[in-house]
């Protein structure tokens, strides 16, 4: 029988490196990289009736209803491209009903992945941080300045990576962390976040080759 793909969950505070990990992720595993913050972020570009619904909430950092990012969210997962290549989901669940509707419909990662890094370094990480609108690449104008004068002219800054706002998402994500990680805690594999991006893709990708040997050895017995 063919070997399923790998379905994986990536968690993490605001600026923990989750869109780092899952480029490179997604270099190496081919998996369907899904990320809420991004989906929305192309919606509210867009203009579409989900942005325009969403776009209050993310520029002040709160998050948007449970259920407009859960329809998203399951939309994304029906498509036949992630039953072959398998799923990367980044910023969802984000709450325990959004974890509660996966459940519900028997939608589980084989991993659950964790990254963990100090409040102090995530501000940093946020205020530095800038977008390439063209390529989606992530930059940090300390940590990974743009290769080029033209990257480096183009680049924006999110609105919602303000100080002050980066302090309220923070506060967000602590008081769902629990509820999360509880839903997943036969899954969860905690990750340093706190060193080179190298040294923590590193870490990951032993991890997913682990877990889909397993997966195979799994396919043959049954
Ligand atoms: P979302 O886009 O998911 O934002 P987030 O969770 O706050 O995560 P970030 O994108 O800020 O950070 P990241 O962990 O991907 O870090 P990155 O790799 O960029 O969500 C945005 C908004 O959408 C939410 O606030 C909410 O309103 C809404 N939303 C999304 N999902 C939702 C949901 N499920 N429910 C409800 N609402 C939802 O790295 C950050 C910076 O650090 C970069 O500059 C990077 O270059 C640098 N960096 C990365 N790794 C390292 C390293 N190892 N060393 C040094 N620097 C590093």
């Amino acid at each position: 029988s063919q070997n399923e793909p790998l379905k994986v969950m990536i968690s993490g505070a605001p600026a923990s490196g989750k869109g780092t990990q899952c480029e490179m992720i997604v270099q190496k595993f081919g998996l369907v990289h899904i990320s809420t913050g991004d989906l929305l972020r192309s919606e509210v570009a867009a203009g579409s009736e989900i942005g325009n619904q969403a776009k209050e909430f993310m520029n002040s950092g709160r998050l948007v209803p449970d259920e407009l990012v859960t329809n998203m969210v399951i939309e994304r997962l029906s498509r036949d491209d992630t039953k072959q290549k398998g799923w990367l989901l980044d910023g969802f669940p984000r709450s325990f009903p959004q974890a509660q509707s996966l459940e519900k419909m028997k939608i589980r990662p084989d991993v659950f992945i964790a990254l963990d890094v100090p409040d102090e370094t995530l501000i940093d990480r946020c205020v530095g941080r800038r977008l390439d609108p063209e390529t989606g690449k992530i930059y940090h104008i300390k940590n990974f300045p743009p290769e080029t004068e033209e990257i480096k002219a183009r680049l924006i800054t999110r609105p919602d990576d303000t100080e002050e706002k980066v302090k309220s998402r923070l506060q967000i994500y602590k008081q769902n962390v629990e509820a999360i990680v509880s839903t997943y805690s036969d899954l969860l594999k905690k990750i340093d976040g706190n060193r080179s991006k190298d040294v923590i893709f590193g870490e990951i990708s032993s991890l997913l080759l682990q877990v889909q040997k397993e997966k195979e050895k799994e396919t043959e017995k049954s």
